[in-house]
């Protein structure tokens, strides 16, 4: 633009001058002067306007290297429009100035269009370039999803086919299913044909953009080559040139070529711009088009995942489908199996007639004969019922008699007895309601020691005996086939402990009917040749004539030698949990030994799946040790306890009992104590061969006393390796430690290192599934089971804590712990079936129910009677003690004087009938049973 510039400064320097020449010769010679030497300097400008037009060309050449001809055309047009002729005409003419000025100024004007033109065509060459890429990028990226989208449904397509075949789905979805999918399927096809189309037509219409684009641009380089300006135009110079050497001489003709030529190129321009718009037009509806292939792959996109989704249901619901076939035809080939079953058991059925019918005569004579019996029973039944009224009469008047002859409270004949029970002596003989009718006389001259639980089974029999039906408890062992013997069996375990020693026979008219000389005593003397006492271990002497020997048993009742049924509230000292020869238990025994043994000295896996059982029962044990008896798991018990602290003392509770291991048979000696409150009970062994020497690392405390409680570890709490109690101790009627007592001896073992073992092996998997720990909530270091825990077979075991429990093993100093017979197939397939019974029945439940029943029963007829009477222990293991108050330990028990478990001795207890004035002894000597309570002696 600097030439232009000095040619405008030069027409104001000529403007300048006109206004100071007032003269027209002047004016003129001025003029011409100024004329000329605006010339000069219209073609110096026009020289350099030339030369900058050419740089400019070459600048746009090298800026635009694809050539942008229509620039240069425009910078042709421009300034061949700026001729030298055409100024010179202007300036050299008889125009005037204003009109000279006028032309510059359009001049200007056109030079200013001509670079906004320039700025426009950069900008829309840039914009159409944009597009371009843009498009290109939009191609890539349909043609991208498109091979997706294609790639995904040969996927989908693949899957849905790959799936298992809709095993019994019903026909009509299954093909719903299948035709929507190909229905989807075909509409996804469509989609893709039309935007491929429509891809390639994007495609051929970029081509011809390029192609356009290549032709423009070989156009304008080739208008360019012809106008010559690709190099300096040498031409417009050399015209200058001629121009200002005589400017006069300018070809009118040229000029008229020359603006044809400026019009044509400017039409050319004009063509060009409209071919640029066209190409912006044809690229916006590319973009148009682009934007609906971009909006129809969304809605495949959307069309494809709805498709996915149906997929995905339809594939769940075939799979639904397939798993319900698969029941079902699990059902029916089930059911096929059963119908064989049946139509064999017919077809056996049908044939069995054939084989029968030659014993059908004597079918026909046996039921005769049952009928003949029947109606023979019915009638005894009745005469019975005779014999009863006329027995009833005579008891009324003999008791009337026996009231003139011997008063009830004459003192010589209930001699022997004390004072509470002559009470219950007295209840008796009410509560039979036959007070005019049976006289009780204990034999005179001979030294009876009643214990309460003798009175218990007394009470028992007599109102069973007379008043049946008044209890509930007996009513039901007469009403049912099985009576308290299936409730007991159907899934329950035994009478609470302090029954446990009652065998109460069925019907004692039965005991009076014995004969002379009875299996029994044949078995006795038999077994007297062999054994001491006659019998395999202590406790099971009742005495010469009452030792049972058992014949048969299930549920809660046997049959001895002899034949007399017995409801045993005892169940075996508590083992038989779940009744004698349950079916659950007996078989997987039988199974288990079958199929591996009986022992092997291996392990066999079963071990560690019972101790799961345990621990899942128990949350206070990690891990156990098997054994084979209670005692065997105290002794282990106790020397874990001693290898885990490095100590060697151990306490006991008064009145425990905890087998036979030499240091747990010491006893406080309450017989021979003087309950003066001052002195201490001497402490001896419960019977002869325990070493003196086996006290010596004993201590007994008192149950519930917290003063002894804090000596005890005053004095040996850094010596004390272990404290073992039941906390409801199972041999003393169930009296049981105080919630507060046992938290104060667990926090003492806790402070001072000691072991807290808790003996549950009489109260373990019975008062609770966890045994008396989960009713306390209080759990010891170590803890020993048995008895329930295998419904009868000999298994025990102790465990605890995992580190104290470690100490065991054969390492260095490890604690020794081992026997043969440990963990024998036997033993661990009862603990498994029984604890599984126990775990997923409420058999729990039901031995509470069962005791709660019996101490209802018995409470009814101590009430009755007057007698003050109490329970302790929870209703699976109580205990009964008769005095003002429960006992709190062992010793308060004793002093009680309640004669509980005390009793070495047997009672004969003899029933005199009295009829017409003379007392006649008419009914048996009952030997009603042998208490025998070695436990506590
Ligand atoms: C609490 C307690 N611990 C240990 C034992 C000893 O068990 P076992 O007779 O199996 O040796 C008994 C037995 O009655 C017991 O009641």
């Amino acid at each position: 633009m600097a030439w232009n510039m000095r040619l405008l400064k030069k027409f104001g320097d000529l403007l300048d001058a006109a206004d100071l020449k007032t003269t027209e010769s002047d004016l003129q010679t001025l003029t011409r002067q100024v004329a000329g030497d605006a010339l000069g300097a219209a073609d110096g400008v026009f020289k350099e306007a030339a030369g900058g037009a050419a740089a400019r060309v070459k600048d746009l050449n090298v800026t635009l290297s694809e050539g942008w001809a229509d620039m240069k055309t425009q910078m042709v047009t421009d300034i061949k429009e700026f001729t030298p002729a055409s100024t010179a005409a202007a300036l050299g003419g008889d125009d005037s100035t204003v009109s000279e000025a006028t032309r510059l100024s359009a001049l200007r004007e056109r030079v200013d269009e001509l670079e906004a033109r320039e700025a426009e065509r950069l900008q829309s060459r840039q914009r159409l370039q944009d597009h371009l890429e843009e498009v290109e990028t939009v191609v890539f990226r349909l043609q991208e999803e498109l091979e997706r989208s294609a790639e995904g449904e040969r996927r989908s397509e693949a899957s849905y086919f790959a799936a298992p075949p809709e095993a019994g789905q019903e026909e009509e979805d299954e093909q719903a299913i299948r035709t929507e999918f190909y229905d989807r399927q075909a509409a996804a096809d469509d989609r893709s044909a039309v935007l491929a189309q429509e891809l390639s037509q994007v495609l051929v219409s970029t081509e011809q953009v390029n192609v356009e684009l290549d032709f423009w641009r070989d156009k304008a380089e080739r208008m360019l080559r012809a106008q010559g300006l690709e190099e300096v135009p040498e031409d417009m110079q050399l015209a200058l040139e001629r121009d200002g050497s005589d400017d006069e001489s300018a070809d009118p003709q040229e000029l008229t070529a020359a603006s044809e030529d400026s019009e044509r190129l400017a039409k050319e321009h004009d063509d060009e711009l409209q071919a640029c718009q066209d190409l912006e037009t044809l690229l916006a509806d590319l973009m148009r088009r682009s934007d609906a292939v971009m909006g129809c792959a969304d809605e495949q996109r959307q069309l494809e995942r709805e498709l996915q989704g149906r997929l995905a249901a339809a594939e769940a619901e075939a799979t639904a489908a397939a798993a319900a076939a698969d029941r079902e035809a699990t059902r029916r080939s089930k059911a096929e199996v059963q119908h064989r079953q049946i139509q064999e058991l017919r077809s056996a059925a049908d044939e069995v007639p054939l084989s029968l019918s030659s014993s059908y005569k004597d079918v026909l004579r046996m039921r005769k004969e049952v009928d003949a019996l029947r109606s023979r029973a019915e009638q005894t039944k009745a005469e019975n019922s005779n014999l009863e009224e006329n027995l009833l009469q005579h008891r009324v008047a003999a008791a009337a008699d026996l009231e003139r002859a011997v008063p009830l409270t004459s003192a010589s004949c209930w001699q022997g007895l004390d004072e509470p029970l002559m009470k219950l002596v007295m209840l008796l003989v009410r509560s039979t309601c036959l007070r005019r009718t049976f006289a009780l006389h204990l034999v005179a001259g001979r030294q009876c020691c009643i214990n309460a639980e003798l009175l218990l089974v007394l009470v028992v029999n007599i109102v069973y005996l007379t008043e049946p039906r008044s209890i509930p408890f007996f009513e039901a062992d007469k009403d049912m086939p099985q009576g308290v013997a299936s409730t007991l069996h159907e899934g329950a375990g035994e009478i609470p402990a302090s029954q446990q020693s009652i065998l109460m026979p069925e019907a004692v008219h039965e005991v009076a009917r014995l004969p002379p000389a009875s299996r029994q005593s044949v078995l006795m003397a038999e077994a007297d040749q062999h054994m001491p006492q006659g019998v395999a271990e202590n406790y099971r002497f009742w005495g010469q004539k009452r030792t049972v020997f058992v014949k048969t048993s299930k549920g809660c009742r046997f049959t001895d030698v002899d034949g007399k049924e017995f409801v045993d509230f005892r169940l075996g000292y508590g083992p038989i949990i779940l009744g004698y020869r349950d079916e659950r238990v007996d078989r997987v025994v039988c199974e288990q030994i079958m199929e591996r043994g009986t022992l092997s000295g291996f392990s066999s896996g079963l071990d560690s799946e019972v101790a799961r059982q345990i621990k899942g029962l128990c949350p206070q044990i990690e891990k156990i040790r098997f054994a084979n008896s209670g005692t065997e798991a105290v002794m282990g018990a106790l020397r874990t306890a001693r290898g885990f602290t490095k100590r060697n003392r151990i306490a006991t509770v008064e009145g425990s009992f905890h087998g036979l291991y030499d240091e747990m048979m010491w006893r406080t000696d309450l017989d021979n104590w003087d309950y003066d409150g001052k002195t201490e009970p001497h402490i001896i062994p419960a019977g002869g061969g325990i070493p003196p020497v086996s006290r010596d690392l004993m201590d007994i405390i008192v149950l519930n006393d917290f003063e002894k409680l804090e000596d005890l570890f005053k004095v040996r709490g850094d010596s004390l390796a272990a404290v073992i109690l039941e906390p409801i101790i199972g041999n003393a009627g169930s009296i049981s430690a105080s919630q507060e007592w046992l938290q104060r001896l667990r926090d003492l073992c806790t402070e001072n290192g000691t072991m807290l073992v808790i003996d549950e092996v009489k109260s373990g998997f019975r008062v609770a599934k966890g045994g008396a720990q989960e009713l306390y909530g209080i759990y010891g270091d170590l803890t020993t089971y048995a008895k329930a825990i295998g419904n009868g077979y000999p298994v025990a075991c102790f465990g605890g804590r995992r580190d104290v429990m470690d100490a065991i093993g054969s390492h260095q100093g490890g604690v020794v712990h081992g026997g043969t017979y440990s963990a024998n197939m036997i033993a661990v397939s009862a603990a498994h079936a029984t604890l599984k019974v126990l775990a997923e029945t409420d058999a729990n439940k039901t031995i509470d129910r069962v005791g709660q029943q019996l101490m209802d029963m018995l409470g009814r007829v101590f009430e009755e009677a007057g007698v003050e009477n109490h329970f302790a222990g929870p209703p699976a293991m109580f205990g009964m003690h008769f005095g003002p108050n429960v006992p709190t330990n062992y010793r308060h028990w004793r002093t009680t004087r309640s004669g509980l478990y005390q009793c070495l001795d047997f009672a004969e207890v003899d029933l005199l009938f009295v009829v017409a004035g003379f007392v006649v002894v008419i009914v048996v000597s009952y030997v009603l049973f042998i208490l025998h309570y070695v436990h506590c002696a």
